[in-house]
């Protein structure tokens, strides 16, 4: 041993979103092994319609092996945080807590002041490891065979929080990469088309496409 120590050897742990079907596919590895595999959850509710309607997935790995995930889904005035869950064999916090902080940046970063999350009712003390506060009053509800409580996050203000004056060319970035150029950057140098208004389909070109119509008359 030369003194270094076991954790240098470890991959990082690398927190980003998802954003082909490849991503999706380690995802729903993960969620598989987790929630149909050690909790007996139905393929049917586990993946339940909401993963491609108005939902950010992020996807924890080290070394290129899906370790983790998690899901927001955004509503109009607060971020809704689920399906978080870490493989067994790399629970015990390096992982879901660089995913969690990772997840209340995007929201901040989004303008979002409120997130909320349904949490199996064992794990409310862990929750508020992370800040979430008890929604008591509003009881706890059943599905999916786990007794639930609601709980809510309300974090300060992100300093670069998006909003509808933000730069039109960040607001375009891919999500949660607004910090550095993303495609439509390098456009700009191309400048306005001279041929914009006048592209196929709205001009002379369209004409042969209407006389043809004419023609099968
Ligand atoms: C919840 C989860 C993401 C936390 O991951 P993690 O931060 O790596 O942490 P651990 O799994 O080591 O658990 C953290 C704490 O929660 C407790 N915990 C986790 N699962 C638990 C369970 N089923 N019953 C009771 N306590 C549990 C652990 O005892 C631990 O407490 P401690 O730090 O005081 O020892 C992970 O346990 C997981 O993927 N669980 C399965 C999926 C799930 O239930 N997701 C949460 C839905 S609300």
């Amino acid at each position: 041993m030369d003194g270094t120590r076991v954790e240098e050897f470890e991959p990082p742990v690398i927190v980003r979103v998802a954003r082909t079907m490849d991503d999706m596919q380690r995802i729903a590895v993960v969620r598989a092994l987790v929630y149909m595999s050690e909790q007996d959850c139905p393929y049917d509710e586990e993946f339940d319609g909401n993963d491609l309607a108005g939902a950010t997935h992020l996807l924890a790995e080290a070394g290129g092996e899906p370790l983790a995930c998690l899901r927001v889904r955004w509503f109009a005035d607060f971020a809704k945080i689920e399906r978080v869950c870490v493989r067994n064999g790399h629970r015990s916090g390096r992982v879901a807590r660089q995913m969690m902080q990772d997840a209340i940046d995007l929201i901040r970063r989004k303008g979002y002041r409120k997130f909320v999350g349904h949490v199996q009712e064992h794990l409310i003390p862990y929750w508020k490891r992370y800040g979430f506060i008890h929604r008591e009053h509003r009881g706890v509800f059943v599905f999916s065979d786990r007794a639930y409580a609601e709980m809510e996050g309300r974090p300060d203000p992100h300093p670069k929080a998006l909003h509808i004056d933000t730069d039109p060319l960040i607001l375009d970035r891919p999500e949660g990469d607004w910090d550095k150029p993303g495609p439509l950057d390098k456009s700009v140098t191309r400048g306005a088309s001279p041929l914009q208004g006048r592209e196929p389909g709205r001009g002379a070109k369209s004409a042969p496409a209407k006389k043809q119509t004419e023609t099968a008359k």
